[in-house]
């Protein structure tokens, strides 16, 4: 695993956009995985910029969203449906068509997330994707004792998480219960990882993935497991971690 530090969220944004828009120029075709939380708007903010300012074309890529709420239609402003518009999808050259995100409002949800897996392997699997961390260790909506090997699914959500996403609801009680998303095992077969981290709330969770044992009670350790993840944290995130990592502030003068 090769972990990065960068002093500040816009350099770790700037980062990770340049790697995901490498990616993409290399092979215009790319599937990407993209995710939703506040950590990687400052990647999307940048992706726009690198399609309206340097011509980066998504035309022909493929996307594919880590989760989404049950029970929000896609026109709730808190779906993960909303977000990706909102944030990233109508400021690109996407095709709708190639735009996919778990429905929560699919009247047969087990069969939806079938056939969601389906699909990513009829793309030929994920080349790239961008991940977040809840400060409980989760990656997508993958709870704390999540299967490493799990695939899309629903699940109920942790109550940590619910408090964390409370944030951008009203109150508590509208923020869903359950969830669709991919699973562990779903995510570790993308060919390339890259997780995001800011902020020092993400710093145990952070230092236990990194440098912790692998276990479901830290659903993101898994991504030790891959042969080719990138953990990419501001100085704030990297806080607890005890090893030195290029970048890391005890090598840098800052
Ligand atoms: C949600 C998402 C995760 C994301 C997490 C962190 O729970 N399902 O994919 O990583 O939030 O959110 P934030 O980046 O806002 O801290």
């Amino acid at each position: 695993m090769e972990v990065i530090v960068k002093p500040t969220y816009d350099e770790v944004s700037k980062l990770a956009a340049g790697m995901i828009a490498e990616f993409l120029r290399c092979k215009p075709r790319a599937v990407l995985g993209f995710a939703t939380g506040s950590t990687p708007l400052g990647t999307y903010k940048e992706l726009i910029r690198l399609h309206r300012e340097e011509g980066l074309d998504f035309s022909q890529a493929v996307t594919f969203n880590l989760d989404e709420y049950i029970g929000l239609p896609k026109d709730n402003d808190q779906s993960y449906h909303y977000f990706m518009w909102e944030n990233l999808f109508k400021h690109i050259n996407v095709l709708e068509a190639n735009v996919h995100i778990p429905d929560g409002m699919s009247e047969d949800l087990h069969r939806h997330c079938l056939e969601y897996e389906e699909e990513i392997f009829d793309h030929g699997g994920l080349d790239v994707q961008l991940l977040g961390i809840g400060s409980n260790g989760h990656i997508a909506f993958n709870e704390p004792g999540s299967s490493l090997g799990s695939r899309t699914r629903i699940k109920t959500l942790d109550e940590k998480t619910r408090q964390d996403n409370a944030r951008f609801f009203k109150s508590i009680d509208e923020v869903p219960r359950y969830c669709l998303t991919m699973g562990i095992g779903t995510i570790l077969e993308a060919e390339k990882l890259i997780l995001l981290a800011n902020g020092a709330n993400k710093a145990e969770a952070v230092q236990k993935t990194v440098e912790g044992p692998i276990t479901a009670s830290v659903p993101a350790s898994a991504i030790q497991l891959h042969p080719n993840a990138t953990v990419i944290v501001d100085k704030a995130a990297s806080g607890k971690l005890t090893r030195k990592y290029p970048g890391a502030p005890a090598m840098l003068d800052l």
